[in-house]
């Protein structure tokens, strides 16, 4: 199996990407670290140590990590994520605590300590990867890549420019897009095709057990606020795509680009600039994501969220 640390803000579609990894054979998830973003950081934690309590995996670590961007303001997508972050279900109280070590210092140990080297998946904000490359350079060597859910080819979705996890810390996705580590990129104009349409709510609620029906209420209510904020008739499974990439590489196209973000624009702070047809003749630095297999795509994460449902 991929040996993976996932960084995120549990957020709806975080809750799904941690169960497709833990119900996917071909993951094996070392540890879990949380950022602020789709809710504050204590929340997200709270939040990732219930969706553990839900698939019964208390003994994958949590560290929790970042309050807010390198610079500036937090900025929190409760108007996409509810209150909580996870509004909706009802989920089991946590069963075991955060590890003691902060998010950045997990990160560090982790990989310095894994035999081989080893997947980040980032989710959320880019605060805590961008800080761990900023101020541990020695773990590079033991990155495999990494694989990020940001950015656009296209347009945003927090600003008509820049998409939530680029727009609440372009800093650090900018530390990301210039390390020279392997990187690739998972933005809106691949996860607006991976549409959660009321047939996969249905095919989740009929697993009939736990899992299958707090990932359909997560739906539900996430398919509202996408309705209302953005007129979507379904919404968006944004990071679970990520996970995807790495159990089922033949799901999405690809192509190797330049990719840069804007850190200072008056109008577009943390718009992606993806230069899919080589006109800035920059050397690239990203594999991009540019299409998916959804319906390969839903029969994936389906059957991972009834194997971690049954266990
Ligand atoms: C990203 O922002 C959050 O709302 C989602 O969890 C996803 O990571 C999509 O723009
Ligand atoms: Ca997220």
């Amino acid at each position: 199996p991929v040996p993976v640390l996932l960084d995120c803000d549990p957020g709806h579609d975080d809750a799904i990407a941690i169960l497709l990894a833990l119900g996917s054979p071909a993951i094996e998830l070392l540890g879990i670290t949380t950022t602020f973003g789709n809710c504050p950081v204590d929340q997200a934690t709270y939040n990732a140590q219930r969706i553990l309590a839900l698939a019964q995996r208390p003994d994958v670590p949590i560290a929790a990590g970042a309050a807010g961007p390198l610079a500036g303001e937090a900025h929190i997508g409760d108007f996409i994520h509810g209150r909580t972050g996870i509004d909706g279900p009802d989920l089991p109280a946590p069963l075991a605590p955060p590890v003691r070590l902060g998010a950045v210092e997990f990160l560090r140990t982790s990989l310095l300590d894994a035999p081989d080297p080893v997947t980040l998946v980032a989710t959320g904000p880019m605060t805590n990867v961008g800080m761990l490359l900023r101020d541990h350079p020695d773990v590079g060597p033991k990155i495999a890549e990494i694989v990020f859910m940001g950015g656009s080819t296209e347009r945003g979705n927090t600003t008509p420019a820049a998409e939530f996890n680029a727009y609440a810390d372009p800093d650090a996705l900018d530390l990301v897009l210039t390390s020279g580590l392997p990187v690739r990129m998972v933005g809106l104009n691949l996860s607006h095709q991976a549409l959660a349409t009321p047939d996969v709510v249905e095919r989740m609620r009929a697993m009939d057990h736990a899992v299958g029906r707090a990932c359909a209420d997560l739906m539900g209510f996430f398919g509202g606020t996408y309705s209302e904020v953005f007129d979507f008739a379904a919404p968006p499974v944004h990071d679970p795509c990520t996970i995807a990439a790495l159990i089922d590489p033949g799901l999405i196209t690809w192509r190797r680009s330049f990719v840069a973000v804007e850190t200072e624009g008056r109008w577009t702070r943390g718009a992606t600039v993806v230069d899919l047809h080589g006109r800035l003749d920059e050397p690239a630095n990203a594999d991009v994501a540019l299409t998916i297999d959804a319906p390969g795509y839903w029969d994936l994460v389906l059957a991972a969220l009834d194997r971690v449902g049954s266990q």
